[in-house]
């Protein structure tokens, strides 16, 4: 199967296109996680991930385990049962069962319930791209929610799917200052992977649950889709696609005029290194890059280089 898997961008919102590309039979990714290369840190992050992935029941134990102590504060004059620490985006039909209104008119190449998320900031000047990269994901049965910093969301209405995203206005805001107020972890805990995107992004060839499925098997926590070099204006050398593997995690070459990478460099840009635009985080993950995102955070520049924290948490 040679399908490619692609992302295309638009890196100049007024003229210049240029694409993010991951081509393969399945995306090719790159990755914040232990990436260092060494198999000895291996064990160790493996450790960490099934601590985060018990994360939420061992919570409720210990909530039944330390009694009132360690309710969630406020909830204490409440019965124990009723209490629920965390929530979903699921919209609900006023009347009738749930299913019901749930992407209709869409083809859903999967009838399980929905677990991933797909969150873009955007303004209706990119309408024609933000329309495809919401089609693709509400068809992979992704919850779409959209951040529209020009306060515009009328005009948004002629797209069939327009009832079926979740709208938030908030005008000249960014991604990170929507994400840090309307994607608190608690609220998308039900959600396995966050995408956070931004809106110029081409995914004519970008297959969502591929990406998912290759991202659970390789255990990334952090990750992107890769670049196709070809359409792409590449910053750094390992956010291109790799021609030989479907995941990597380190790059050897030389980046554009910037210091090289070699077999010994053990840093961002040239090992465990996303680049902010087409972030995908686990909700573990998610969980700890939400406390990192300051509350005056605007641009998030040089967030890219501090993520890690984030994917292999104890060793820094
Ligand atoms: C739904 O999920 C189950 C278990 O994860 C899987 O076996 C089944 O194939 C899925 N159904 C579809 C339509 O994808
Ligand atoms: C938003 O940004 C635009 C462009 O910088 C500016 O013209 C406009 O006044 C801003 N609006 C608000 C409400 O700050
Ligand atoms: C990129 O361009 C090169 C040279 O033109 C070509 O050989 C290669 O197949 C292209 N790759 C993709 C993914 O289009």
């Amino acid at each position: 199967m040679k399908k490619s898997d692609c992302v295309s961008f638009l890196a100049d919102p007024n003229s210049r296109r240029s694409c993010l590309c991951s081509i393969f039979p399945t995306a090719s990714l790159l990755c914040l996680v232990y990436f260092i290369g060494s198999a000895f840190i291996a064990p160790n992050y493996k450790e960490k991930l099934s601590i985060w992935g018990l994360g939420g029941s061992l919570q409720n134990s210990a909530v039944s385990n330390c009694g009132i102590k360690c309710r969630p504060y406020g909830s204490e004059a409440l019965p124990e049962g009723i209490v629920s620490k965390s929530s979903n985006l699921e919209m609900r039909p006023l009347w009738g069962s749930r299913k019901a209104t749930y992407n209709v008119g869409f083809q859903q190449t999967n009838v399980n319930n929905t677990n991933n998320l797909f969150a873009m900031a955007v303004g209706i000047k990119q309408k024609v791209l933000v329309n495809k990269m919401v089609k693709k994901f509400l068809s992979s049965n992704f919850v779409v929610m959209l951040f529209h910093y020009d306060g515009i969301v009328d005009e948004w209405k002629d797209f069939e799917w327009s009832d079926h995203v979740i709208h938030i206005s908030a005008v000249n805001q960014t991604k990170w200052w929507f994400a840090k107020r309307f994607l608190h972890p608690d609220i998308v805990a039900e959600y396995s992977y966050i995408f956070l995107w931004d809106e110029d992004l081409g995914v004519e060839d970008f297959h969502p649950e591929q990406y998912v499925s290759i991202i659970i098997s390789e255990g990334l926590e952090i990750s992107q889709p890769a670049l196709d070099r070809n359409k792409s204006e590449v910053h750094h050398q390992i956010t291109a696609r790799g021609r030989r593997t479907k995941v990597h995690r380190r790059t050897y070459k030389p980046g554009g005029g910037r210091k090289g990478c070699d077999g010994s460099s053990t840093a961002p840009p040239c090992t465990g290194w996303i680049e902010m635009m087409a972030p995908v985080f686990s909700r573990a993950a998610w969980r700890c890059v939400w406390y990192m995102i300051q509350n005056d955070l605007i641009h998030a520049w040089g967030l890219d280089m501090q993520l890690g924290y984030c994917a292999q948490a104890s060793s820094l």
